[in-house]
């Protein structure tokens, strides 16, 4: 079943329909607000009706807090009251929240046999009317102005069986899989996932813990191990003074294990090393790792780095020239041979340069700039690496098709890479365990909907979902990795 993630989601069922069960399996427990529960709070326990105005009081305060907040808010109540659902689907409107409404349509002879069986009954004439409401409410449940209404049965196996009344219709919503547990094995994405490792939190043993984040990165299943290469630690990262490993030497490192995955960078900024110096780097990667390395390439961006280590930072479009004579430079000393070359921007007098690659080593050419970055990338590279974020990714394939179009390529010779940066936990708890530890100061709906916080199976049904935009490959900076145990648990990124 998939449901919007954030969303309000009403419930609505007989006593003993199995509301409370269903919430409490497909959400966090501090996300389900509770009548009877705050019948418990505030009064005897949760079958105290003398408490019920108070708790509800409570309820209320505490739907309009979450919802305010951006949070996914589940309310568990009977849902029978139709003043009180029109409040809740008000306030998730006045939130940018999806309404969703979710009817328990427990059939009522199995309610009664359930209600029979509870410590403290509700009166069989209560329970009928209840039954009598939910089905009146269900024909016309649909007509309220819900985003979405999820009709939810047990079938005789006792596995849920849903049925959508209203079509999911908010696209500010993420529609996911609420409950890993009724997803059964899915077709392979037919993306490529590569690791993208950006923070280095190493301890005392840096050559260790690069050894055991690489192992584990290719027994989970990833086609390959990115880094950054920066001078300083970059701001979206972590702190200035974390450690930032030069890129080909860490690499170097990884290629004398015995692993299948492709090395490289994302990306290397031109203005570092002269283009011939970073040829060299990636002929010797590829030759030492039999044929593994790709090369990402950008303009660079961070003045700050350049200025603490006494490396030039020219204009933006000087940089971006330089960008365009070293992947010139770069193919010239890949190329077999020894003889002159003489390009558009670039001319030596010989190309001696060994070991030469062993194989085609992928230039893929970052960043999403669209009058000149994606050019460069549609004219020479052989991938371009743009934001995952399907609605800005729609947008900057349309000005790369166009590029193409102009340079006489098309998408065969470009291949499209994403950099994916999303949170993902084990299950629903750790993912929002880790949004509290890694979000900083930013709110946590806000960052929770960034990073995509969510089970890897979701981050894996969202790379399907851009492999269908045309994205051959996703490098995946997991947020918050550190250590191998971390990088295993992303196995099924690569199912
Ligand atoms: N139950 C079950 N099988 C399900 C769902 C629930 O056997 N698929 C059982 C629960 O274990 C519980 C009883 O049915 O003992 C009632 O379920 P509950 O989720 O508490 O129902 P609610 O709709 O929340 O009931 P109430 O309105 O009284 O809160
Ligand atoms: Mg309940």
């Amino acid at each position: 079943m998939t449901l919007p993630d954030p969303a309000v989601v009403v419930l609505v069922g007989a006593g003993g329909s199995g509301k409370s069960t269903w919430a409490a399996q497909h959400y966090r427990r501090a996300e389900i607000v509770s009548s009877d529960e705050l019948r418990g709070v505030v009064g005897s326990g949760p079958a105290d009706l003398d408490a019920s105005t108070d708790a509800f009081d409570l309820l209320e305060r505490i739907v309009a807090a979450r919802v305010g907040r951006g949070l996914t808010t589940v309310v568990d109540t009977l849902g029978l009251d139709p003043e009180r659902r029109e409040r809740w689907r008000a306030a998730a409107r006045a939130a940018g929240l999806p309404a969703v409404a979710v009817v328990l349509a427990t059939p009522g002879p199995e309610c009664r046999r359930r209600n029979a069986d509870r410590d403290r009954p509700v009166p069989a004439p209560v329970l009928t009317d209840q039954l009598r409401r939910v089905t009146a409410l269900t024909a016309s449940l649909a007509d309220e102005g819900w985003d979405h209404v999820e009709l939810v049965t047990p079938d005789e196996g006792g596995d849920e069986d849903t049925r959508r009344l209203v079509p999911h219709r908010s696209p500010e919503g993420r529609n996911v899989a609420v409950g890993d547990h009724t997803a059964t094995s899915r077709p392979p994405t037919g993306v490529r996932v590569v690791l993208q490792l950006s923070r280095f939190p190493w301890g005392e043993d840096p050559g260790g813990w690069l050894r055991g984040m690489a192992l584990a990165a290719d027994e989970a299943g990833f086609s390959g191990l990115a880094v950054m290469d920066h001078l300083v630690q970059i701001p979206q990262v972590d702190s200035a003074w974390q450690p930032i490993p030069e890129p080909w030497v860490t690499l170097g490192l990884v290629a004398g294990l015995d692993t299948r995955l492709a090395l490289g960078t994302l990306v290397t900024p031109v203005s570092f090393r002269p283009a011939g110096i970073t040829a060299k780097a990636a002929a010797t990667l590829d030759t030492l790792t039999g044929g593994r390395a790709f090369l990402g390439i950008g303009a660079g961006w961070w003045e700050r780095e350049h200025r603490g280590h006494g490396i030039g930072f020219p204009s933006a479009r000087e940089r971006l020239d330089l960008l365009e004579s070293s992947i010139e430079t770069i193919r010239a000393l890949w190329a077999a041979g020894t003889k002159a070359y003489d390009g558009a921007r670039v001319s030596l007098p010989e190309t001696t340069s060994y070991p030469r690659p062993v194989h085609d080593i992928p230039l893929i050419v970052g960043g999403g700039g669209e009058r000149r970055t994606l050019d460069i990338a549609a004219r020479l590279g052989d991938a371009c690496n743009l934001s995952s974020d399907p609605e800005v990714l729609t947008h900057k394939l349309r000005v790369l098709d166009r590029h193409l179009a102009a340079a006489g390529r098309t998408r065969a010779d470009v291949a499209v890479t994403v950099l994916d940066l999303p949170v993902v936990g084990r299950d629903r708890e750790d993912a929002w365990a880790r949004v509290e530890r890694l979000r900083g100061r930013t709110p946590a709906a806000a960052f929770a909907r960034r990073t995509n916080a969510g089970t890897a199976r979701q981050h894996r049904d969202r790379y399907a979902e851009l492999a269908e935009l045309g994205v051959s490959t996703v490098f995946v900076g997991v947020r918050g990795l550190e250590s191998p145990d971390d990088v295993l648990a992303l196995a099924e990124l690569n199912g």
